[in-house]
C-alpha cells in the first residue's frame, strides 16, 4: 500500500467546506467581494476568503502596529490587515491603480478602519526604498507584480523587526513552479524569488498551500 500523503488535495466542495468553517465574513467583506466580482476578469486578483482571515489572524497574533502592503487592488487584504492591527496601528498600502484602490477606500470607510490605512499611489519600489528604517515594521504582505518581488522583499526584510512577519502571495503560481515546460516571465520570477527566500538566513519561512501558495517568513533576531 502506498504511504498516505502528508497533504489533502482540494477540490471545489472541500474548498467550500473549509471556507465555510472559518469565522464568517461580515457584510462589508461580502459587499466588497460582490463589487469586485462585477469588475469581471481582473477580480481574479482579489485574495481568497480564507487568505483574508489568515492575514487578519497573523497580524493580530503578533500584536502588529506597523504594517505594509504591496499590491492593494480593491482593498480586501488591506481591510483584513487593518482589522488585525492594534487600535493605534497603521497600514501603508502601495498600488499603481487609483481606480481599483478607490473601491477599497470606500469599504475601509464602511468598516471603520480608514483612519488606520495610508495609501500611496505609484510604483512600490521607490516608495518602499524611501521608508525610514526606524521604527521597524511588524508585518508586510507582498501581492503585486511578480518581477518586483525581490526588490519588495529586500526593502521589507531589512525594515522588519525580529519576530516580524512577511506574507507573500502566489508562490505556487497555479502549480507551474514545478512544471518544467512552463517558462513564462511570471513563473520564472516566482521560481527565482522562492529560491531567494530559501537562501535568506535572516528569516525562517514556510510555504503554505493556501490559495495560490502563501509564503510566511519570520524575521530572526
Ligand atoms: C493581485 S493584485 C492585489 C490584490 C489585493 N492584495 C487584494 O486583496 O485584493 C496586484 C495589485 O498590484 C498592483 N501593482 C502592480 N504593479 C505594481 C507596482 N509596481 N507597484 C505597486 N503596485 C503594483 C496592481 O495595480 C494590483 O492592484
Amino acid at each position: 500500500m502506498p504511504p498516505r500523503p502528508k497533504y489533502t488535495a482540494l477540490d471545489e466542495s472541500l474548498y467550500d467546506y473549509l471556507v465555510a468553517h472559518r469565522t464568517p465574513d461580515d457584510a462589508v467583506v461580502d459587499e466588497l467581494r460582490e463589487e469586485t466580482a462585477r469588475l469581471g476578469g481582473s477580480a481574479v486578483m482579489q485574495i481568497a476568503a480564507d487568505q483574508a482571515t489568515l492575514l487578519r489572524i497573523l497580524v493580530s497574533a503578533i500584536g502588529a502596529r506597523r504594517a505594509v502592503e504591496v499590491g492593494t487592488f480593491t482593498g480586501l487584504s488591506a481591510l483584513a490587515i487593518a482589522r488585525g492591527l492594534l487600535p493605534d496601528g497603521r497600514l501603508l498600502c502601495f498600488d499603481v491603480s487609483e481606480e481599483w484602490t478607490a473601491i477599497g477606500r470606500r469599504y475601509w470607510e464602511k468598516a471603520g478602519v480608514a483612519d488606520r490605512i495610508e495609501l500611496h499611489i505609484g510604483p512600490a519600489a521607490p516608495a518602499l526604498a524611501a521608508l525610514p528604517e526606524d521604527p521597524p515594521l511588524d508585518f508586510a504582505f507582498i501581492d503585486a507584480d511578480k518581477a518586483g518581488y525581490p526588490v519588495y522583499w529586500e526593502e521589507i526584510v531589512r525594515r522588519l523587526r525580529p519576530g516580524g512577519l512577511v506574507a507573500v502571495d502566489n508562490v505556487l503560481w497555479e502549480g507551474e513552479v514545478v512544471q518544467a515546460d512552463k517558462n513564462g516571465p511570471d513563473v520564472e520570477a516566482i521560481r527565482a524569488f522562492n529560491e531567494k527566500v530559501l537562501a535568506d538566513d535572516r528569516v525562517e519561512s514556510v510555504m503554505l498551500a493556501v490559495a495560490d501558495g502563501l509564503t510566511i517568513a519570520r524575521r530572526l533576531g
